[in-house]
């Protein structure tokens, strides 16, 4: 087994609520193991352009509570080239690094898999707003997200009320409807239209407009930014059948707003766990692997049973939201 002494860090992709604490986490852990423990600047990026800074108890001391990483974080296309990965490779051992760890969601954990297919110890840890990876049930950031966008919701319910209009609310989450699913189940919403499963504009207008009939004063729609009928294309469709839905109709579109602000206390004990669970793995001798929660536990999945495999959105969740909608 690699004998490690030094450790890199990084947060990559879309930031998420609650990295700081996993970059606390993983800073504290090795520190625990006397390895020296260096943070990456701006994810792959940082690691191209080799922009890296000891991580110390103190310097990570007072960040669990902000949102966003202190890292920073970047997409970064240019590392799906190998040559990008061999200078990054570099870097790492001109710095003596002997582990990487990537805190990140999917595109982060395929560059993860990619180092560690050329020989790099590497381990991830799950952290997407969008709940899409496979290896953890749960990632870091997806519970404030969630409750940023039902806090949106109730908002918007009360103007919709006033007005006895119908709202179209998209919410992010890419190619995965766990967001606008949850949301819509949390948030009371009539219908609630995922990449998952495909709904017709008619579809949509007849559930908004079955909850004018039974005389609710307002009635919502929650869409997932990936659905083949986003809610800019439902707007549209509105607009082109007007009368339809009963309702007066209004989209609004909750963007970035969702991966902002305060770590709610799940994602910062998430960030915890599985920043420790990562370091805790590093001294286990695993690589290459991703450090998740399943079943209330910490776990590890091999990365290569992680990138490219879709997670299923639980059906029984759809099933309840399509009944308690009535
Ligand atoms: O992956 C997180 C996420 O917020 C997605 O929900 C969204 O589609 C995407 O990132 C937005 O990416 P960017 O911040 O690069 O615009």
């Amino acid at each position: 087994m690699r004998v490690i002494k030094r450790i890199a860090v990084l947060t990559s992709g879309g930031d998420a609520p609650g990295m700081n604490s996993a970059i606390r986490a993983v800073t504290r852990c090795a520190l625990a193991q006397e390895w020296d423990v260096l943070g990456v600047r701006r994810g792959y990026a940082g690691l191209v352009e080799d922009e890296v800074e000891p991580l110390t108890g103190r310097s990570v001391s007072n960040i669990m509570q902000c949102g966003g990483t202190v890292l920073g974080s970047a997409r970064c296309p240019e590392f799906e080239a190998e040559p990008t990965r061999r200078q990054a490779l570099r870097n790492l051992q001109q710095n003596r690094i002997d582990a990487l760890v990537v805190i990140g969601g999917n595109g982060s954990q395929t560059g993860a898999l990619a180092l560690a297919e050329m020989g790099l110890p590497v381990v991830g840890v799950a952290s997407t707003i969008d709940n899409d990876l496979a290896g953890s049930e749960v990632t870091i950031g997806v519970d404030t997200a969630l409750n940023i966008a039902l806090e949106a919701i109730d908002r918007l319910k009360t103007t919709a009320s006033s007005h006895q209009r119908a709202f179209l609310v998209e919410v992010m989450g890419r190619k995965c409807g766990y967001l606008a699913l949850m949301a819509g189940l949390a948030g009371g919403a009539e219908i609630v239209v995922i990449p998952e499963r495909e709904t017709s504009p008619a579809e949509v207008a007849r559930q908004l407009r079955a909850a004018y009939e039974r005389g609710k004063r307002h009635a919502l729609a929650v869409v997932a930014e990936g659905a083949l009928y986003d809610a800019a294309k439902l707007d549209a469709w509105f607009r082109e059948h007007a009368g339809q839905v009963g309702f007066d109709t209004r989209t609004t579109t909750l963007g970035h707003v969702q991966r902002g602000g305060t770590p709610t206390a799940f994602d910062r004990l998430l960030g915890a766990r599985l920043g420790a669970g990562a370091v805790a793995a590093l001294t286990r001798g695993e690589q290459g692997v991703l450090v998740g929660l399943n079943e209330g536990k910490v776990t590890t999945t091999p990365l290569t049973e992680v990138v490219g495999v879709p997670k299923i959105v639980d059906p029984e969740l759809f099933r309840l939201a399509s009944v308690l909608e009535k």
